[in-house]
């Protein structure tokens, strides 16, 4: 067991346990929105900092300092892992991620791997045991992993997409060879977030970029049941928060799931969440991103207190965005959302005897 941390807001909400503000982190906090980032990005490619453990420290590092967040979440990427699978990709500077042979046929996924995370992406653990030294117990850090469901998306279509219309006629057309490349997405995703708990992150977040493109059925097969075999696997060690991007036509399936919270996008309301899964889950969310990127402080304020409203008083909120946060969203903006959520929340939470570590 490791000693308490200073601040534990997040862990506590997780549990649906009192606190006495809201904890808020934001999807993507650490990247192209705060200029410290672009100026460590400006000599090196984003991989250089994602396999640099000292470099990649100092990035989850940046928003815990400059937006003062409950919550850093490691500096990475969830296509990482794909590499050691052998499905090879770089970033484009204009394109985002390339891959260099994009699955195309049964064959292509037979040959791919199930690799040991130690392996594969050391660099990962590396980066964790350093972010854990240089954040001495203040606050929590939240590891990741992709979804099965996206990460093969990304795999077949080759690229990123409005709507990933290759992979799932891909997906239509070869169900069974699709299943096993989800299949192995699920085994490797399993296994590399056991390594980030072993390595000592608090909790995990399951990103589901694209599963809001299928159907119920197939959201049902592809996106929700790989997603609940990774969390039986790391089972009770850590609290997990799932998050499906555009699941509003799912959230009959989603009340099954075995995650400790689930993650809300904008277009649901937090209140009709709530009511919803009653109190079984804690609610991570719902900003709209957009809100961020060129609306007034009164706006952003607003906005936030709308957030909180929505979701009404008592434990198992974490305030985030809706979605990540977009690159070009000014700094300055992100920390006044943050600062109100600090001056706003505290009355949603009246009844709580713990101390707000600040
Ligand atoms: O949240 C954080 O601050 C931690 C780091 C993090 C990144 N990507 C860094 C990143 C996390 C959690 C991710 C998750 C991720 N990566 C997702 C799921 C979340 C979501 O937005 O739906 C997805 C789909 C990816 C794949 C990915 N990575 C794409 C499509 C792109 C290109 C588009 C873009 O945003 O630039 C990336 C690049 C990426 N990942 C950057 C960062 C900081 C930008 C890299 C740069 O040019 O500096």
């Amino acid at each position: 067991m490791s000693p308490p941390l200073t601040n534990d807001l997040l862990l506590r909400a997780l549990e649906r346990q009192s606190v006495p503000r809201t904890p808020v982190w934001m999807m993507r906090q650490a990247g192209r929105c705060l200029p410290s980032y672009r100026k460590l990005r400006a000599d090196r490619s984003f991989l250089q900092l994602c396999k640099n453990p000292e470099l990649a420290t100092e990035v989850t590092l940046l928003p815990v300092q400059e937006l003062r967040v409950d919550a850093a979440i490691l500096f990475a990427d969830i296509l990482l892992p794909l590499e050691g699978m052998g499905i090879g990709f770089h970033f484009d500077e204009t394109q985002g991620p390339v891959f260099e042979r994009p699955i195309q046929t049964a064959r292509d996924i037979q040959s791919i791997r199930v690799p040991d995370p130690t392996e594969a992406t050391g660099y990962v653990g590396d980066a964790i045991r350093s972010i854990q030294a240089t954040l001495a117990g203040s606050l929590p850090l939240i590891g990741f992993c992709g979804a099965p469901f996206t990460l093969a998306a990304y795999a077949i279509e080759g690229k990123t997409s409005r709507s990933f219309d290759r992979a799932r006629a891909f997906m239509h057309a070869q169900p069974d060879a699709f299943s096993q490349l989800v299949d192995k997405m699920c085994r490797t995703m399993g296994l590399y977030l056991e390594s980030q708990i072993e390595a000592g992150v608090h909790a995990v977040q399951i990103f589901d970029s694209w599963a809001g493109w299928l159907t119920p059925d197939d959201f049902r097969r592809y996106a929700f049941e790989p997603v609940e075999q990774i969390l039986e696997k790391i089972g009770s060690r850590t609290p997990s928060i799932y998050f499906a991007h555009g699941a509003s036509p799912y959230l009959d399936i989603l009340q099954k799931s075995s995650a400790t919270a689930l993650g809300i996008d904008w277009r649901i309301s937090l209140n009709h969440a709530r009511n919803l899964f009653g109190d079984r889950y804690a609610l991570q969310g719902n900003l709209d991103p957009a809100r961020l990127v060129g609306a007034s402080p009164e706006s952003i304020r607003e906005g936030v207190r709308q957030t909180l409203t929505d979701y009404g008083p008592g434990p198992g909120h974490i305030f985030n965005l809706g979605h990540g946060i977009h690159p070009t969203t000014p700094a300055e903006n992100a920390r006044i959302a943050v600062e109100a959520v600090r001056e706003f929340s505290p009355a949603f939470h009246l009844s709580s005897p713990v101390e707000d570590p600040r």
